[in-house]
C-alpha cells in the first residue's frame, strides 16, 4: 500500500510513516515544516519506499499530484497547540479548514480513502464522561480564539463527512485525545513534554490552574496503530472515532508522577490561567473518550500504561537537553 501523509514530519506523522515503512508500505510525506522538523523523519529518509516533498497541503496541484499518487491520504497537517491558536488564531482557522478541503477535494477526484484528523477538543465543555462520538460538541463563544481551533476541527468533520455522503468518498474521522510520545516538542504548550523538561533541568514544574483538571493520555504508538486498524477496517468509513487512552489523572498527578519519572527535586508551581494565557482563558475539568467504538471495530483501544508514556517522554526529553536539542 502507498500512503500518503500530510503534516507527516510532525509528531504523530513521523510514527506513522515510520511503521509504515517497517511493515512494508511506501510512504509519501507532505510537510511544511511550519511545527514539524526533518529530523523527526531521520529514520525514514533514504529507507525504500519513503519520498517527501516541502510544500503545503493546502497547495491544490500539489495535494492533487501527491493524493493521486497513493491509496491512501492520512490528513495531519494542521496549526496544532493551545498557544498557537491563542496567539495565531487566523493561522489556525485558515489551515485547518483550507487544508482540508484541499485533500478531500483532490481525494474525491477518484474516490480515495482519506482519514481525517480531528481532537478531543470539538467536545468543547461537554460535561457528560466519558465522551462518545455521538454527543452534542458544546463549544465556548468565537470572542474566545481559544474555540478557534475546535471549530475549525469540527467544521473538517462536518466537510469529510459531507464528502462521504454527497460525493461518496470514503473518509474516516479520528478524534484524538492527548496523544503524547518520544518527539513531541513542548514549544507549543504540550504539557507532558514541558513537565519532563522542566523536571529534568530541575526547573519548577508549571501547572496551570490548581491542577485538579483531568486528561487521559495516550501513547502515540496506540494511536498509530488505531489508524492503521481503522484504515483496513471496512465498517470504519463513514464514521468518526474517539482515539485514546481512557486513563483519567489530574495534572497535578501527572506533574508528581513527572518528577518521580525524572528522579527530580523539582518544585510543583501552580499559575493562573490568567498568567499564562489571555484573560478568560476557558479550560475543560475533564476529557475522558469512550473508546468501546473503536474497539468494537478494529478489535483494539490504546492502553499503554501512564507510567510508561512518562518514562519513554523523560528519557526523550532527557537526550534532547543532552543534545542541546529544541524541547
Ligand atoms: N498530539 C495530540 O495530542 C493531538 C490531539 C488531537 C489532535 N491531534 C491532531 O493530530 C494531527 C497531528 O498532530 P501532531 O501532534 O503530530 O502535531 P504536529 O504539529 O507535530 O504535526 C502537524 C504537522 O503538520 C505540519 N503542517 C502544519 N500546517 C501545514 C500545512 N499547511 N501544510 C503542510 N504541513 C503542515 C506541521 O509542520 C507539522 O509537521 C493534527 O491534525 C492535530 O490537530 C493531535
Amino acid at each position: 500500500m502507498k500512503v500518503f501523509v500530510t503534516g507527516g514530519a510532525g509528531f504523530i506523522g513521523s510514527h506513522l510513516a515510520e511503521r509504515l515503512l517497517a511493515r512494508g508500505d511506501h510512504v509519501l510525506v507532505l510537510d511544511d515544516l511550519s511545527t514539524g522538523s526533518m529530523d523527526n523523519l531521520a529514520g525514514c529518509i533514504g529507507q525504500p519506499g519513503f519520498d517527501y516533498r516541502v510544500g503545503s497541503a493546502t497547495d491544490v496541484p500539489l495535494v492533487s499530484e501527491l493524493v493521486d499518487r497513493c491509496d491512501v491520504t492520512v490528513h495531519l497537517a494542521a496549526a496544532v497547540g493551545v498557544r498557537l491558536i491563542v496567539e495565531k488564531p487566523v493561522h489556525t482557522i485558515e489551515t485547518n479548514v483550507r487544508a482540508t478541503e484541499v485533500v478531500l477535494g483532490a481525494a474525491a477526484k477518484k474516490g480515495k480513502l482519506v482519514v481525517i484528523a480531528s481532537t478531543s477538543e470539538v467536545y468543547g465543555k461537554g460535561v457528560r464522561i466519558p465522551f462518545q462520538e455521538g454527543d452534542d460538541l458544546t463549544l465556548g463563544p468565537t470572542t474566545h480564539s481559544r474555540w478557534a481551533y475546535a471549530c475549525s476541527k469540527a467544521l473538517d468533520e462536518w466537510l469529510a463527512l459531507a464528502y462521504y455522503r454527497e460525493k461518496q468518498v470514503p473518509v474516516i474521522v479520528t478524534r484524538f485525545f492527548n496523544t503524547v510520545g518520544p518527539r513531541q516538542t513542548g514549544r507549543y504548550g504540550m504539557v507532558l513534554p514541558n513537565f519532563a523538561a522542566q523536571a529534568l533541568r530541575g526547573d519548577p514544574i508549571t501547572v496551570y490552574g490548581d491542577g485538579s483538571q483531568s486528561r487521559c493520555f495516550g501513547h502515540v504508538a496506540d494511536a498509530v496503530e488505531s489508524v492503521l486498524r481503522l484504515i483496513d477496517a471496512e465498517d470504519a468509513v463513514g464514521e468518526v472515532f474517539n482515539v485514546g487512552s481512557d486513563r483519567e489523572v489530574t495534572i497535578l498527578e501527572l506533574a508528581q508522577m513527572v518528577r518521580e519519572s525524572a528522579g527530580s527535586q523539582s518544585e510543583i508551581q501552580l499559575i493562573p490561567y490568567a498568567e499564562a494565557y489571555a484573560a478568560g482563558f476557558e479550560d475543560m475539568q475533564r476529557r475522558v473518550p469512550d473508546a468501546s467504538k473503536l474497539e468494537r471495530v478494529v478489535g483494539y483501544r490504546p492502553r499503554t500504561p501512564l507510567e510508561e508514556i512518562i518514562a519513554d517522554v523523560v528519557a526523550d526529553q532527557r537526550t534532547r537537553l543532552t543534545a542541546g536539542a529544541p524541547r
